[in-house]
């Protein structure tokens, strides 16, 4: 029997030398920082895995508890004979999860982690044959534009947008409303019934986020640790992953955990020529995961185009999925 192969499209790797500049630039910031997108090679891509398995880290099993317990309300405004396109989509996992319930006909992944989403998605489209699953390798972070060949697919059913594992929390307000505001448009191009399901982490006490974000078994540490060898690869720096420490902690004025790696000792890291010094104890910012509550992102949702919002929450209100349409 022949087996039916996902269709790729990358249009990722066409970025890459101003994607270079600008990690330099942040480097060289007075507070230096990195983008959390360099942390998804390989092994980091694992690791990230691994961290949605800890008991600390709630949001992951929060979402599937709560896509599960409330799954045939939740699934009522999924359209039929639909288009899903995920953003963020890595493993696919989220996605095959919710195919026990509801099936599109086209699945489209998106993702910036090229090799490891496309592994997966033959996987799922092996288990899946009754579905066409395209995957499209992109850094969505600034723009939202997909291939030609694909825009033909994206008007002709209704369309489902999924950004699913709070990793709209990656953004600030500002950015995540310019991104709300694309994928509305997006949903705009499907036919009626479209729309978009996304999952919120919401705002707890500091120290349940906190230990979300610093684990005991040191997974997350490892997690941020390794974003320095992903840079050495990139840039050919002399980082040495021992002489930083990971932290994690919730800037309650912000509404946002910050991640960041701090230098144990002076130090001097090199690349091509240039150099950045490094006091002890001074950081580099690797990530913001912002906490929401249900009423601001709401009016994010508005804010951003969509006319109809809906949400569903756990016991604790940890967390929250939105409809928006
Ligand atoms: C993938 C962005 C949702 O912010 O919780 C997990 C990434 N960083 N632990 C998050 C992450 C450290 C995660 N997102």
């Amino acid at each position: 029997m022949q087996i039916k192969q996902p269709l790729f499209f990358d249009t990722y790797k066409e970025n890459k030398d101003a994607d270079i500049q600008a990690l330099i630039e942040g480097l060289l910031c007075p507070q230096a920082t990195l983008s959390p997108k360099y942390f998804y090679d390989e092994m980091g891509s694992v690791l990230f895995d691994a961290i949605t398995l800890l008991p600390e880290y709630y949001p992951t099993r929060t979402e599937l508890e709560i896509f599960t317990q409330q799954a045939s309300e939740i699934h009522a405004h999924f359209p039929k004979q639909a288009t899903w396109v995920e953003l963020g989509a890595g493993s696919c996992q989220k996605a095959a999860q919710l195919f026990t319930h509801s099936k599109p006909s086209t699945y489209v992944a998106v993702d910036i982690s090229v090799d490891y989403l496309s592994q997966h998605l033959k996987d799922l489209q092996a288990k899946n044959s009754d579905v066409n699953v395209v995957g499209v390798g992109m850094d969505f972070s600034h723009s939202l534009t997909f291939p030609e060949k694909l825009q033909q697919q994206l008007t002709a059913e209704p369309l489902l947008a999924l950004y699913l594992g709070s990793s709209l929390g990656n953004f600030n307000p500002v950015e995540a409303l310019y991104f709300l505001q694309r994928v509305a448009n997006l949903c705009k191009m499907g036919q009626p019934g479209s729309g978009l399901i996304i999952g919120i982490d919401l705002v707890k006490d500091s120290s349940t986020l906190e230990r979300a974000y610093a684990d005991d078994l040191g997974v997350t540490a490892a997690f941020n640790l390794n974003v320095l060898r992903r840079v050495n690869s990139l840039l050919g720096s002399d980082f040495d992953v021992r002489d930083w420490q990971h932290s994690a902690r919730f800037n309650v004025q912000e509404s946002r955990i910050e991640m960041h790696l701090q230098a144990k000792k002076n130090l001097t890291v090199q690349w091509q020529g240039q150099q950045r010094h490094f006091k002890q104890d001074e950081t580099i910012h690797t990530e913001n995961s912002y906490k929401w509550s249900i009423q601001k992102f709401t009016t994010l949702l508005i804010q951003s185009g969509f006319t109809n919002t809906r949400h569903w929450t756990d016991q604790k209100s940890h967390y929250a999925l939105f409809w928006a349409s």
